[in-house]
This record gives C-alpha cells, sequence and structure tokens, in this order.
C-alpha cells in the first residue's frame, strides 16, 4: 500500500504583512545569527507609516540579533544637547536610483528547486511591501561563472547577421519567470540592467569565452547589435529594460589564468565602438532610453579608465553613467568615485555588483556573519557619500556552497537556500541591505550630514515623500546615545546598540 502524506502548507504571510512579524534565528557559530524561513513563515516588515512633525521612528538591527525593531521618539528643542549627527536636508547630493541584486542563473537554479509557496515567500521577501522592496536589478545577458555552464545567445558558427540569435534555456526557466513575479510583486517601478559577460566565441579575436580575447574589428557592429536582440527577446515577455552596462569587467581579460568568461576592452577601443557602433546603434532603435554604463568593473581602474575610453566627445555623449564593482574597495580610496564625478558632472555612478568571497581556507557561506553585513553597509555609505546613486548586489539566493557556479568561484549571498529542507536563511547582509532599500525609496536625494565625536558611520537622504531617512551604522562594541540633529526638527536622540545598523526616519 502506497502511502502519501501530505504537508500541506497554509500560508500565513499573504495575509499578515500589515503587521511586523519577527524573526527565528539561528546560530551557526559565524558571529552572529540568521532568521530562518519557510513555507508558511518569514519574518517580515510593513511599510513604515507617516509619524507626527514632532515624533520620529527608529529601525535596528544588530548583533545580537534584532531586525528591524521599531521603536518612535520624541524630537527635543534643537538647544537641548550639543549633537554628534548633524543632517542638513537643504544640502542636497545625487539622486537614487535604487538598491537590488541580480538575476544570476544560479539564484534561478536555487529558487526554482523550493516548492512554489516557498518560492512565493522568498520572493515577497525582497519584492513586496512586506519585504525590502528592491527597486533596481541587474540582469546578466547570457551566462556568468553563477551558471551551470558557458554559453552565449549565438553558439556555433559564425553568424554575424545573428539569425540564430535567441535566448537560452537558462532565460526562460531560471530568469524570466522570476523577473515577471518581482515586476508584480513590487509596489513601484522595478528597474532592470544588463550585462553581458562573454560574446560569442565567434565575434572573438582569441575565439573562447575567456581569457586575453576581444571583439573583433569586423564583429563590432554585430556586438552592438546583439544588445537589441537582447531587448526585443525580453520585450517579448513584457520585460523592459531601464540600462545596459558596456560589459562585465573587461580587465578581467588581462588577468593571467582568470576563468571568467569576458569580453577584453582597452580603454580607447571600447570608446571606439560606442562612438561607432553601441551609441548610434541604441539611440536609433526601440530603445533609445536606456541608459548606458561603461567598465562595470572595480573602482580602482577609476577615474583613468573612463577618462581615455570618453576622450572622444561623441562617445562621451553616448554615454549615461559609470558602473563599479566592490572588490577592490578595501584597498582603494572612496575619492576616486568623487573625483570621477568632478570629471563628468552630467553622468551618474552605480555600484553594480558586491558578494563577499571567501578569505584563505574559508567557505564561502558563513551562515549569520554580521562582519559580512557590516561590510555591506559601511561600502553603501562610504558609496553614496562619494556620489554613488544605488547599490545592487550579486546573486540574490545561493546553495548552503555558495554556488552553483561551473567554474567553482562560490561566494555569499544575502539568502541562502536550504533545499534539503525547503528552508532558506536570511543573512545580516540581507537586512544591511535592507536598512537602506527598505527607507530610501527611488528618487530619494542624499543630504549632508557631519559626524562630531563619534565613530558612527552616517548617510541621509530626502524621500520624495518629504521623509527624512538616516542610516546609523555602529561597528563598534560599544553602544552609545547619539543626538542626531536636523535644524529643521529638533534633535533625536537615538539608543545605539553595539555592533548596530539603525534607520532613523522622520517627515
Ligand atoms: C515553518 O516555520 C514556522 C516558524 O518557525 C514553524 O512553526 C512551522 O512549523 C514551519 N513549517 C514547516 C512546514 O516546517
Ligand atoms: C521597433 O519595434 C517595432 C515593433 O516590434 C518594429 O516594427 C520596428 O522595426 C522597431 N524599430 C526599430 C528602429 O528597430
Ligand atoms: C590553509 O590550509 C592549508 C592546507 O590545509 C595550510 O597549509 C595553510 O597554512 C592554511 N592557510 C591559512 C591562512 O590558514
Ligand atoms: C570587513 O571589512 C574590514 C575592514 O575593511 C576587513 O578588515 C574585514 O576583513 C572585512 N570582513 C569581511 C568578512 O570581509
Ligand atoms: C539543511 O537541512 C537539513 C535537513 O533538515 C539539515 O540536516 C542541514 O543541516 C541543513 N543545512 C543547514 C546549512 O542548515
Amino acid at each position: 500500500m502506497l502511502v502519501i502524506i501530505l504537508l500541506v502548507c497554509v500560508s500565513s504571510v499573504k495575509s499578515t504583512y500589515l503587521q511586523p512579524t519577527p524573526c527565528i534565528s539561528r546560530n551557526y557559530g559565524n558571529g552572529g545569527t540568521v532568521c530562518v524561513c519557510n513555507c508558511s513563515y518569514c519574518d517580515s516588515i510593513p511599510r513604515p507609516t507617516r509619524t507626527h512633525p514632532s515624533q520620529f521612528l527608529v529601525y535596528t538591527s544588530n548583533l545580537e540579533g534584532l531586525r528591524f525593531q521599531q521603536s518612535r521618539g520624541r524630537f527635543r528643542p534643537l538647544e537641548s544637547c550639543e549633537s554628534h549627527v548633524d543632517v542638513d536636508s537643504s544640502s542636497k547630493f545625487q539622486t537614487i536610483f535604487g538598491w537590488g541584486g541580480a538575476f544570476t542563473d544560479a539564484t534561478g537554479i536555487n529558487i526554482h528547486a523550493l516548492p512554489k509557496d516557498t518560492q512565493e515567500v522568498l520572493l515577497r521577501q525582497y519584492f513586496s511591501e512586506s519585504g525590502i522592496e528592491y527597486s533596481l536589478c541587474r540582469v546578466p545577458m547570457g551566462g556568468t561563472d553563477f551558471s551551470v555552464r558557458a554559453y552565449s545567445y549565438d553558439d556555433g558558427d559564425p553568424d554575424p547577421l545573428l539569425l540564430n540569435f535567441k535566448l537560452a534555456p537558462e532565460d526562460h526557466v531560471f530568469k524570466i519567470p522570476y523577473i515577471k513575479r518581482a515586476m508584480k510583486l513590487t509596489g513601484h517601478k522595478l528597474r532592470l540592467f544588463g550585462s553581458a559577460w562573454t560574446a560569442p566565441k565567434w565575434m572573438k579575436t582569441n575565439y573562447m569565452y575567456t581569457g586575453l580575447g576581444f571583439i573583433r574589428k569586423s564583429m563590432y557592429q554585430p556586438w552592438a547589435n546583439y544588445f537589441v536582440k537582447f531587448l526585443d527577446e525580453y520585450r517579448k515577455f513584457g520585460i523592459n529594460f531601464w540600462g545596459l552596462t558596456t560589459g562585465n569587467e573587461p580587465l578581467d581579460a588581462w588577468v593571467p589564468g582568470e576563468k571568467l568568461e569576458v569580453v577584453g576592452w582597452a580603454p580607447r577601443e571600447l570608446g571606439t565602438w560606442i562612438r561607432n557602433n553601441l551609441g548610434p546603434t541604441i539611440r536609433n532603435s526601440n530603445y533609445s532610453d536606456t541608459k548606458i554604463m561603461i567598465l562595470d568593473d572595480q573602482r580602482i581602474y577609476y577615474p583613468w579608465y573612463v577618462v581615455i575610453a570618453l576622450e572622444n566627445p561623441v562617445a562621451r555623449k553616448y554615454v549615461d553613467g559609470f558602473a563599479v564593482h566592490w572588490y577592490t574597495d578595501k584597498y582603494d580610496p572612496p575619492e576616486a568615485l568623487t573625483k570621477t564625478q568632478e570629471i563628468f558632472p552630467e553622468k551618474f555612478i552605480l555600484a553594480t555588483e558586491a558578494s563577499n568571497i571567501p578569505g584563505q581556507n574559508e567557505s564561502a557561506v558563513q551562515l549569520g556573519s554580521w562582519e559580512r553585513g557590516e561590510n555591506y553597509s559601511a561600502d553603501i555609505i562610504e558609496d553614496v557619500l562619494n556620489w554613488v546613486t544605488g547599490w545592487v548586489d550579486w546573486n540574490m539566493a545561493l546553495n548552503p556552497q555558495g554556488g552553483p557556479n561551473y567554474i567553482q568561484n562560490f561566494v555569499d549571498s544575502p539568502i541562502i537556500i536550504n533545499g534539503t529542507s525547503n528552508e532558506f536563511y536570511k543573512q545580516p547582509m540581507f537586512y544591511h541591505l535592507g536598512h537602506f532599500s527598505k527607507f530610501v525609496p527611488s528618487g530619494s536625494v542624499r543630504v549632508g550630514t557631519e559626524v562630531r565625536r563619534s565613530r558612527v558611520e552616517v548617510a541621509a537622504f530626502g524621500r520624495p515623500d518629504g521623509g527624512t531617512a538616516v542610516v546609523l551604522l555602529n561597528r563598534n562594541e560599544e553602544g552609545v546615545i547619539l543626538n542626531v540633529k536636523d535644524s529643521s526638527r529638533g534633535v533625536a536622540q537615538v539608543k545605539i546598540s553595539p555592533r548596530s545598523i539603525s534607520t532613523l526616519l522622520y517627515w
């Protein structure tokens, strides 16, 4: 006799999202905790509601285990105490495009392995009003190392007319369904941008996906057309793109032994291709408004690479912004970004990839690592203080090994999926990013801040609804009572716990 036991999962997530639900925490001994979610339960956070002008809200997450813990306070008179943080809402800097992650094949493969209701719970965590409301996501054009194979959209014999261009099974199964679901879940517009790792082998000088290979001169125009083909194919599914980068990490081509797929671009050649091919092709297509971002590589290459690439004024005119990755940030001062902004005041800078990579002998995934979360938020603050307009993480969901990745380049992710138990774990990185993505909507403007007699790291934003969000990161072992002064309001006295991140909100 066959006995089938059906574990019916009654989803309570949908009906309860107006109330916050607490984190079910678990400690894996890596210096912090994860929140455990399954088909019927996940901690959630409703949208903050506007407070009276005399009051403020504070959301706190910390090493000890608080997650978006809400409290309220009342502004004190301006003269009542000395301030540690001054917020100057009248001094305005860059406008924020958004925050998010990448729809890699690995993300889709891991989500796909979950039961349908758990998939829904997970996607809500990133995109819905009960989650952290991602607004800007990256979509690889073809394969990356976070795929199970290398591929482009036109493999096989040389095909300069792109007659055999077609999306991969990965797009249909692991990307498009989840992008469409995310678009439905968001209460706002989800901005997407595409980035290609490699071109078809036959377009490249070395006939390989990897290594020191460039686009052959005769293939400059087909490679530009390939971008439009990609936009055409996705549009058939109702998915439109806000932007494109000119290609992921072009300088990897020069790294000996690098196994990542890459199209190498020396800066001058990239400028030539943009001027003669990509720029006119995009601007004369149905996608003429698409933002074109260049470099899509480490901070260390700023500004020299983009200065050379855009020496030609026509190339400069076609380009909207610069894409920057985080992997060298530890070694490289953020002022390079401010310098870039000064040279190109008409363009924007967007952070387009970050992930915690394992140190020597370390496993890629460190479940619960608060420090890895801190490194995300510290980097975001450093970036936004240097003109960066948004911050986009790498894989949105990986397995406990940090993959799949066909070259074993495993890394960490804000959500780790356990395919055996059909649970997933929300890491501290999820909350550190969420302290921005949840409270600093697209269209917010970074405003001035000054910190005195405190080691707290701070960035503040004016929201499109007239509110102000101040993110306060305390990486120190000591807690502190912080006086945050906004001369238009008063002094908000905020209790900052050790190793914590808080978002202060007021209208
Ligand atoms: C899901 O998690 C909740 C909260 O931890 C728990 O009560 C419930 O039993 C879990 N459901 C399943 C099917 O594991
Ligand atoms: C724009 O799209 C329409 C409809 O798909 C198509 O007929 C037209 O040729 C496209 N225009 C350009 C410039 O590609
Ligand atoms: C890493 O492991 C190898 C082999 O077990 C060992 O020789 C090496 O010293 C370790 N390195 C570090 C930094 O721990
Ligand atoms: C976090 O950043 C600090 C300071 O740059 C660095 O020393 C540390 O190794 C980083 N930790 C992780 C887990 O990356
Ligand atoms: C995944 O779930 C299985 C089954 O419950 C469990 O044995 C394993 O320890 C879990 N893995 C992690 C990383 O928690």
